[in-house]
């Protein structure tokens, strides 16, 4: 007669089912989560990526572990950068808040996904040849810095800029945008530095932009007054 028989091994059994069940989950469950986006913003990188055209970003590779390719090293090259940058909570949860990819050639559109990363703050995608317009979907963002410097953008500067009150710094400067600077954009009470040079504007400014008592340097010589 063994120890091993009857009801008690079979309860034995059953609890180390259980407990190495427990184990296994807690082990690969932190393991999959420890610095990770979750999948729904893993989908709108992809998404962006497809947007703006570019190709090589590797989705094998951890987009917030600050490998190379996600995150190139910090450089002063003013033309050039490579980064995505995360905030991740408590060591398990990260989101994105930062996306430089200047220089690159990217010959797509501005991303219309960028608006599904809840977290995002800066984007900066100068000297491209993206073209188009700011999508509508940009007005539900909270960024703090939007520079789409020296791209193919047209069209009239939307007056939905106004509503992104988190804006500390816009700069459009070197591209195709035309009409008038919208009075819409006196509501950025936050922008200290808006940038609109070297576009096809035309009109004065608007005089809302007197409201905005945290602007610091304000760059505007566009075409001659006709
Ligand atoms: C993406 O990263 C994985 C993991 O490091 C690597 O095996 C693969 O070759 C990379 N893909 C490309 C296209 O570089
Ligand atoms: C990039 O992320 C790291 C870690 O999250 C942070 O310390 C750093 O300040 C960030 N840099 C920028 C430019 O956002
Ligand atoms: C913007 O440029 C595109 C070509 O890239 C053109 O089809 C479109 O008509 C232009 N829109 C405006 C408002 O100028
Ligand atoms: C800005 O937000 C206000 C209030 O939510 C809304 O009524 C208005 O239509 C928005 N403006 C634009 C240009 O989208
Ligand atoms: C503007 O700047 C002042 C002082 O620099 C700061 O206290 C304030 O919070 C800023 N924002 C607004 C909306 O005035
Ligand atoms: C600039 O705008 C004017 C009309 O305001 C238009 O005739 C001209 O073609 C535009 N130039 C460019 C380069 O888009």
């Amino acid at each position: 007669m063994s120890m091993m028989n009857g009801p008690s091994s079979r309860l034995f059994f059953f609890f180390m089912v259980i407990l190495s069940t427990f184990l296994f989950l807690q082990i690969t469950g932190i393991q999959a989560q420890v610095g990770l986006l979750p999948p729904n913003e893993v989908d709108a990188l992809r998404q962006i990526a497809k947007q703006l055209g570019k190709v090589d970003w590797n989705f094998s590779l951890n987009p917030c572990d600050g490998n190379p390719n996600w995150r190139s090293p910090w450089g002063n090259n003013a033309q050039y950068s490579n980064v995505v940058n995360c905030t991740c909570s408590s060591g398990d949860v990260c989101h994105v808040v930062y996306i430089s990819l200047k220089g690159q050639d990217l010959a797509g559109v501005l991303p219309p996904s960028l608006a599904k990363l809840p977290s995002i703050k800066i984007i900066d995608l100068s000297y491209n040849y993206l073209s188009g317009n700011i999508p509508n979907e940009w007005e539900s963002t909270n960024l703090e810095k939007l520079s789409v410097t020296g791209n193919r953008l047209n069209g009239s500067i939307p007056t939905f800029l106004g509503n992104i009150t988190t804006l500390g710094y816009l700069g459009l400067e070197n591209n195709m945008f035309s009409g008038k600077v919208p009075a819409e954009l006196g509501k950025l009470k936050n922008l200290n530095r808006l940038v609109l040079t070297a576009n096809n504007l035309t009109g004065k400014l608007p005089v809302e932009l007197n409201s905005l008592t945290n602007l610091t340097e304000l760059y505007a010589h566009c075409t001659l007054p006709s």
